[in-house]
């Protein structure tokens, strides 16, 4: 049926019909570029646009729809866009403290709730997940994505769209995803937003299109173009990616929209020379939409008189973005996302609330506990200082465009009300703001700081310090934060540096001053709770660094899956020192490497065991491996699974995730954990670009880091 209501509707369009269908306006709402184009409502009257952005709301959407469904001939319905990226109205934590959990469960839950939400709300498309491989703490957009690895960035991005789009996207209380930034936009040359990639295809296909296809093979119904160029091209006008590999090779049959001004952005990349040549460039390339830019509208119709463009492109567009309208249900009943009495029963649910402090618990990872300062005791005296102790603005993180922030979102301070009740044995002081000169608030600090047992200092950045268009060159604690630190240390007392942050900090300075570490991210609505809960020991952190921490800004790009080199450096005890692959001044091992969290207990890896020492490429390879709790709470941890392949022909990373697992332990148990590994997982682009596996040495690595040490080999056979 839908094929042929398309086709029926598509029989009745004219030519300009059918490139409005194409052009996406922004409402009033947020803008993050140059607005164009004229007032959204007169084009909406004027039946000259299909999908609109950032307009929210069920009253407001309602409204704009009925607009659109009594002034256009063929009252084909608009798509709402809108950015839900770490929830909706109830704000779970960024997306690189989600993938930190290392649990797909709480990814999908995270989108299944903001679906729930956004969707009672008039909106019908997500701009997510995004699944940027990142190896570049510099580049502020990390804080949106899963971090540096393939396999994870995998998990995650099917994870999202499952959460989404569930199984029905024409269900009230689903949403379009939309996978994005199509590509490689996470390797902008120096970490700088926006700018040039340059990449060998091999690399880009090993390392950065694994997250895309699979959410591709997971059903996604939307891709977004990247703004970069790779390798000399605007991926907004680019056949190789969007004709050749994702409509050709992974066979994908939803719509394809620009990231924003994309594709007028191609005249200042030096690609198009106007913007009828930028518009004709992108929509051959197999552009479906153009967000904001005005170009489809003002262009395309010239260029399919000129000849530049045929009607089988501006069909294939038009049908890509009809068939999801269709598939959304909109045809059946427009305003079925636009219901104001679900929309009040649903936004801020008890049961999102809930949702969103269990994810942020698992999101938090500890990253240093000397003497086992931390759980906290209840009844010690602690001083709480730092610019966001009492914050409830910058917890929720960025791109949380409707969250609230300010009188809802829950602060450190209030989290620990929360646990605590009301005690006189705890003080709240900012002592400095986060990026600010002022030395005035510090004194008052460091004296309640004195008469404390403990003190716990929450710093880290300013929310729009990541997202878009953010990068920073220096990735240290922003201003004063590490001065203060020093002085506080002066006291002699223990401290606990509770991080709120959106990539990456270098922190070796504070990582050999400070008692204990947790990086909290940015952990949402309920991120308060959850930081106070884990600080007393309510909840045992598990997470793990999906990203690895530089030592200094100078080792990036720095990441677990690199290659060995032809002088590889095996640390201080190579006996040879001097012509290795390293610098002089500093060492080659991160600070803390992707995979490494701690918790409050200890767990204890053994007997690893493979299930033959020869695998043939149709059979699985079995491994398993005794997990422990030794220690003394009951917890969590993410049991990781590495492989390297020996020789290739073409040479291969020294380390690669293939797997991973969440295992509860209570204190003094041990489980076995088996994880089974077949030829696809070992496959890669071989030296004539064919994807596949090669015959012959392994090892694999299973543990508690990247780092693992528990190795077995195997050889792979035909
Ligand atoms: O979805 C975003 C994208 O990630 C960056 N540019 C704007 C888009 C729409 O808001």
């Amino acid at each position: 049926p839908k094929a042929e209501f398309v086709a029926e509707l598509m029989a009745k369009m004219t030519v300009d019909e059918k490139i409005y269908q194409t052009v996406q306006f922004t409402s009033d709402g947020t803008v993050t570029g140059p607005k164009t184009g004229d007032n959204y409502i007169t084009r909406i009257k004027q039946g000259k646009v299909g999908s609109i952005l950032n307009a929210t709301g069920a009253k407001a959407t309602r409204e704009v729809q009925r607009i659109n469904l009594e002034s256009s001939r063929l009252k084909i319905p608009l798509l709402f866009g809108h950015d839900v990226i770490h929830g909706f109205k109830t704000i779970f934590p960024i997306n690189l403290g989600m993938a930190s959990s290392f649990d797909p469960k709480s990814v999908e839950l995270a989108a299944r709730d903001a679906a729930e939400e956004a969707s009672s709300s008039g909106v019908h498309w997500t701009f997510a997940p995004m699944v940027d491989i990142a190896r570049d703490p510099r580049w502020s957009r990390v804080s949106e994505g899963s971090g540096e690895d393939p396999y994870l960035g995998m998990q995650y991005g099917i994870a999202s769209v499952h959460g989404f789009q569930g199984t029905d996207l024409s269900k009230y209380n689903t949403i379009l995803a939309c996978t994005k930034h199509f590509a490689a936009y996470g390797a902008a040359e120096a970490g700088r937003d926006y700018n040039t990639v340059d990449m060998s295809e091999r690399v880009l296909r090993d390392m950065y299109l694994p997250p895309f296809k699979a959410t591709v093979d997971a059903g996604v119904k939307t891709f977004m173009a990247s703004f970069n160029e790779i390798s000399g091209v605007p991926s907004t006008a680019s056949k190789f990616l969007m004709r050749d590999i994702l409509k050709g090779e992974w066979k994908f049959d939803g719509m394809v929209v620009s990231d924003y001004t994309g594709i007028n952005e191609m005249i200042a990349h030096g690609f198009a020379k106007d913007e009828q040549d930028a518009g004709q460039l992108a929509l051959n390339a197999g552009l479906d939409m153009d967000m904001v830019g005005a170009i489809y509208m003002n262009t395309l119709k010239k260029s399919y008189d000129e000849g530049k463009v045929s009607i089988a492109v501006i069909n294939d567009a038009c049908k890509r973005i009809l068939d999801v309208k269709y598939d959304l249900g909109l045809f059946e009943d427009p305003y079925r996302y636009s219901d104001e009495k679900r929309e009040k029963e649903t936004l801020n649910k008890p049961q999102f609330l809930n949702d969103a402090l269990d994810v942020a618990n698992k999101s938090l990872v500890l990253l240093k506990n000397k003497n086992n300062i931390l759980p906290l005791k209840k009844d010690q005296k602690i001083a709480f200082v730092g610019p966001l102790v009492i914050d409830e603005f910058h917890i929720i993180g960025s791109w949380a465009a409707i969250g609230d922030r300010n009188g809802f979102a829950v602060s450190v301070k209030e989290g620990v009300a929360n646990v605590l009740g009301a005690s006189a044995k705890t003080t709240f002081d900012q002592g400095v703001e986060i990026e600010s000169t002022k030395r005035d608030l510090m004194a008052a600090a460091i004296a309640n700081a004195k008469n404390a047992d403990v003190i716990v200092a929450v710093m880290g950045e300013r929310e729009n310090m990541t997202g878009e268009a953010a990068s920073r060159t220096n990735i240290d604690l922003p201003g004063l934060q590490k001065e203060f630190l020093g002085e506080l240390k002066k006291l002699g007392k223990p401290i606990v540096l509770v991080l709120l942050n959106g990539r990456p900090l270098t922190i070796g300075w504070e990582n050999e001053n400070m008692d204990a570490i947790l990086e909290a991210w940015w952990p949402g609505t309920r991120g308060g709770d959850a930081i106070a809960q884990t600080l007393f020991g309510m909840n045992n952190p598990s997470a793990k660094l999906p990203i690895t921490f530089p030592r200094n800004v100078g080792q990036i790009p720095i990441y677990y899956n690199h290659k060995n080199t032809g002088r590889p450096y095996l640390g201080p005890t190579d006996p040879e020192q001097k012509y290795k692959s390293k610098y002089i001044d500093v060492d080659n091992s991160p600070l803390f490497p992707f995979g490494y969290g701690l918790s409050y207990t200890t767990f204890a890896y053994s007997n690893l065991k493979i299930s033959a020492p020869q695998v043939k490429f149709n059979e699985k390879l079995k491994v398993t491996v005794d997990v422990a709790n030794t220690g003394n709470y009951d917890g969590t941890e993410v049991v990781q699974l590495y492989v390297r392949d020996l020789v290739g022909s073409v040479t291969r990373p020294v380390r690669e995730l293939k797997g991973f697992e969440r295992v509860a332990l209570k204190k003094g148990e041990k489980k076995s954990v088996t994880f089974e590994i077949s030829s696809d997982d070992l496959k890669f682009y071989n030296i004539d670009m064919i994807n596949t596996a090669e015959a012959g040495d392994f090892e694999v690595f299973v543990g508690g880091s990247s780092d693992a040490d528990l190795k077995q080999s195997f050889e792979l056979v035909k």
